[in-house]
């Protein structure tokens, strides 16, 4: 096991140059941390993978793991390689009511057998998803939902909405964050490099803001708001939205303190701006205590963007906003395959899971497991320096002995534990984050598992 896997961009020229026309209070950032990410020509791959992916396929595409995973079947929370090798899987939080899921593949090929067709005809069951999902989020408000394919077409209309209600341009975003890849989803994705190239030619003003991750956590995020509004508002530009993953998932998770994000929205809403809630991760129950991640601060979105676990594996996404926006959608709305009759009746079947398996109950009480098992490993073992979380959404940073930010230990824990059958991740600006995202319907057998090859990888890889 070695850490020369470790996969660093130099890629920030730009960023660094243009970063003098827009407000950037976080900009020191020099290197891109590509983690478990590898391109066909890194010679890394299997050589005859390698010749089949280049001949075939973009070689934009990246593979997880020096040695690339080829999965054939799964089923639950477990995943059989071609060789037969079983995995679990910590890491896809699309399939979170479990891979093969009987009610939602019963429910999509039932369906498909009797008719699909779009949102032009009337469907009952359509309506019945939107009041289901909208009645996720009690409050004073009236909410209307649009349904989309996926997360980066529901976050690019909700950029599009906020921009024809505010008459703004200016959009804050936290600067290690994934919103999509439609052009302007991508100009505001600061994990990737050229978003401010990108938003200058689309005519988009992007503050990025210090994520709620690390020092001073909530309270630095609050302070970089208020600067970026600030800077903004000095340049003559009208905000349009704060766009924040609810959980700053991308960013390495970012939860405490409870409430801050609530006075984040505020700040926002003072300042004339929307702040749309990327839900496309924290959704769906995964928090472990409400349904939706902005909840966990008592936070008061104008409008909701879903995707990944909404149709367990089949396509589709969707945007809840408050009503009154409903004006500001250009034109009328039609997409030909969102909404169309599969997808709800798939989104139904996701929903009857959550509800009636208690999934959401289920993801506090391994989550918690999970969380105090690591918890103490982190006493044990110094090149650990913060377990985070809540429910099936959790975050370990690995250090160095000196304490400082650690990738190549984080990559080496990701190999040793897909060593020992089990899928993890990375992520955070500097890279050195473990993602660990076990699905809704772990068992205890499950988590013991997760525990059992975590604690073992840990040690291993820092003995
Ligand atoms: C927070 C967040 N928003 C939006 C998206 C885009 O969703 P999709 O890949 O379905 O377009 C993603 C995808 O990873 C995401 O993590």
């Amino acid at each position: 096991m070695s850490g020369s896997s470790v996969h660093i961009m130099l890629s920030n020229e730009y960023y660094k140059a243009s970063s003098t026309s827009h407000f950037n209070c976080h900009y020191q950032r020099t290197i891109m941390l590509k983690l478990n990410s590898f391109t066909v020509t890194d010679e890394k791959t299997h050589p005859t993978q390698v010749m089949r992916r280049r001949a075939t396929l973009s070689h934009k595409y990246e593979l997880f793991y020096r040695d690339p995973l080829n999965p054939v079947q799964a089923q639950d929370a477990w995943i059989t390689d071609a060789s037969g090798r079983k995995y679990l899987d910590a890491y896809n939080n699309v399939v979170s009511v479990g891979h093969g899921n009987r009610r939602v593949i019963d429910a999509m090929t039932n369906q498909a057998k009797m008719i699909c067709t779009h949102t032009r005809y009337v469907n009952d069951e359509l309506c019945r998803l939107s009041e289901r999902l909208t009645g996720k989020n009690e409050g004073n408000n009236e909410w209307r939902s649009i349904f989309t394919c996926s997360g980066s077409e529901a976050n690019d209309l909700a950029m599009r909405v906020a921009m024809q209600f505010t008459g703004g341009n200016g959009f804050i975003v936290t600067d290690h964050a994934y919103h999509g890849l439609t052009a302007l989803t991508q100009a505001i994705t600061t994990s990737m490099t050229g978003y401010l190239e990108l938003s200058n030619r689309l005519g988009l003003e992007i503050a990025t803001i210090p994520s709620p991750v690390g020092k001073n956590e909530g309270n630095s995020f609050i302070d970089g708001l208020q600067t970026a509004i600030n800077d903004m508002h000095s340049r003559g530009i009208r905000l349009a939205a704060g766009i924040f993953d609810s959980f700053f998932t991308s960013d390495g998770l970012g939860l405490t303190p409870k409430g801050f994000l609530d006075d984040a929205v505020r700040l926002l809403h003072d300042n004339g701006a929307l702040y749309i809630a990327d839900e496309v991760q924290p959704g769906f129950a995964r928090s472990g205590s409400y349904f939706w991640g902005f909840q966990t601060h008592g936070a008061d979105p104008d409008i909701i963007t879903m995707g990944k676990p909404m149709g367990n594996g089949y396509p589709m996404a969707a945007i809840m906003f408050k009503a009154l926006l409903d004006d500001y959608i250009m034109d009328s709305y039609f997409n030909t395959f969102g909404g169309n009759n599969v997808a709800v009746a798939v989104g139904h079947a996701v929903l009857d899971e959550i509800e009636e398996r208690n999934l959401l109950e289920n993801a506090h009480i391994q989550g918690e497991k999970i969380l105090s098992e690591l918890e103490q490993l982190k006493e044990s073992c110094v090149n650990i320096s913060s377990v985070r979380g809540s429910g099936m959404s959790i975050a370990v940073d690995v250090v160095t002995n000196d304490g400082a930010p650690n990738a190549d230990g984080a990559i080496r824990i990701v190999e040793a534990m897909k060593q020992r059958g089990v899928i993890i991740s990375t992520s955070g600006v500097s890279g050195n984050t473990l993602k660990i995202r076990p699905l809704l319907i772990y068992t205890n057998e499950d988590t013991n598992f997760l525990i059992d090859q975590a604690q073992s990888a840990v040690r291993t890889v820092f003995s």
